[in-house]
């Protein structure tokens, strides 16, 4: 299995659904951060299940504990270790799905891959995993932020209910269940999955992020594109089906007339005018936002009985009951928030020492 990200900045993250609990170490972090366990809390919350009731009603508290790699509320270069105790896992709905592949769910192919799996809340392949990455996600923002970066997602759509691209209130996206910037279009989504809920189904969802602050030269052509990095830590979260960077699939019916972002002078600053690009060239950051969408598809555990096959190869049908995300887009903008802020950071860490003619 691969647990680790990063290269400078890396994190290992480790814990099934259902175990005692999950965690991350994060390495190559520099000293000096100021660091507590509050600073993990905000984006912990925001993840965590049974926040809203369009989540999973799981009730997992979710209290990150710090155990090594800060002293005296400072980063000191160690290995930063950070504990989360799972406390609700109910187990006993999953007793049906010991031996039985749940349909879109990573049942199948981990039990092809290693012949055995822990069937217990998804074990391993749970989204459960993600909250480490958040917790991670969270010291990867502390460097950014002191830095001036800032990254900010939101759900710009649901099934077919779509965010306008206009109405943006950023205070609003915290105040709703869907995180949406428009309160009126939220409400049309929470009813969507309130809907899709009720019919025993599940619902897909957009989610947009935007780093605003990262400085041009952040990326490592050929094979370290900043652009290729990000999308594959995206396509890294549970259940993401599709990334865009920029104008994204747009481009296909743009002119290069369109697409192109002119160059202008601001105080003397080379800056792109408009951002089709999605602050990344040829790999490497332009020091406009870093702007990308991913899509999450619908949850693939839901109360309606579906063909499947079990382990001893005989078809059956399985309906699958326990605590799920009738749509997991929500929840999915922390994560995506975190892994954006740790590839940011990691190429922080790798671009330092690209210019022998720059001494700071
Ligand atoms: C925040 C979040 C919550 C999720 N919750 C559920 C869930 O309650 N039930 C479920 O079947 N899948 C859930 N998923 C998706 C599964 O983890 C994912 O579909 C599964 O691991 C298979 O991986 P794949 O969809 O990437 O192929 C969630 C994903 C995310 C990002």
């Amino acid at each position: 299995m691969s647990n680790t990200f990063g290269q400078k900045f890396r994190f290992t993250t480790w814990g099934e659904s259902h175990g005692p609990a999950i965690g991350v170490v994060v390495d190559g972090c520099p000293a000096g951060i100021p660091l507590e366990e509050a600073d993990l809390q905000c984006d912990l919350d925001r993840r965590r299940p049974g926040q809203s009731k369009i989540t999973t009603q799981r009730g997992e508290t979710d209290c990150a504990e710090i155990l090594s790699g800060v002293f005296e509320g400072y980063t000191t270069g160690a290995p930063i270790s950070i504990l989360i105790r799972n406390k609700d896992a109910d187990s006993s709905k999953y007793d049906n799905l010991r031996n039985v592949f749940r349909p879109g769910h990573a049942d199948f192919t981990y039990w092809a891959k290693w012949g055995r799996r822990d069937h217990r809340g998804g074990g391993r392949a749970s989204a459960r995993e993600t909250a480490s990455r958040v917790a991670a996600g969270a010291v990867a923002r502390k460097f950014l932020s002191d830095r001036g970066v800032n990254i900010q997602g939101f759900v710009s759509q649901v099934a077919d209910i779509a965010w306008d691209g206009e109405n943006f209130d950023l205070d609003e996206i915290e105040r709703n269940s869907c995180r949406c910037p428009d309160a009126e279009t939220a409400k049309k989504m929470e009813n969507a999955i309130l809907e899709a809920r009720k019919e025993g189904d599940s619902l897909g969802g957009i989610i947009s992020i935007i780093a605003v602050g990262a400085p041009p030269g952040l990326g490592e052509p050929i094979y370290g594109r900043l652009d290729a990095e990000l999308a594959a830590a995206i396509m890294g979260i549970n259940a993401v089906k599709g990334v865009e960077i920029g104008a994204g699939f747009r481009a296909a019916t743009m002119k290069g007339s369109e697409h192109n972002d002119a160059f202008d002078l601001v105080d003397g600053k080379i800056v792109p005018r408009t951002n089709n690009a999605g602050g990344i060239l040829g790999g490497i950051s332009t020091g406009a936002p870093i702007v990308l969408t991913f899509v999450v598809k619908p949850t693939s555990s839901i109360p309606k009985e579906q063909d499947t096959v079990n382990v001893s190869g005989e078809k059956t049908m399985v309906l699958v009951e326990g605590r799920h995300d009738p749509c997991v887009a929500t929840r999915a903008v922390p994560i995506g928030e975190a892994m954006v802020a740790l590839v940011l950071v990691d190429h922080w860490l790798r671009g330092l020492g690209s210019r022998a003619d720059l001494k700071d």
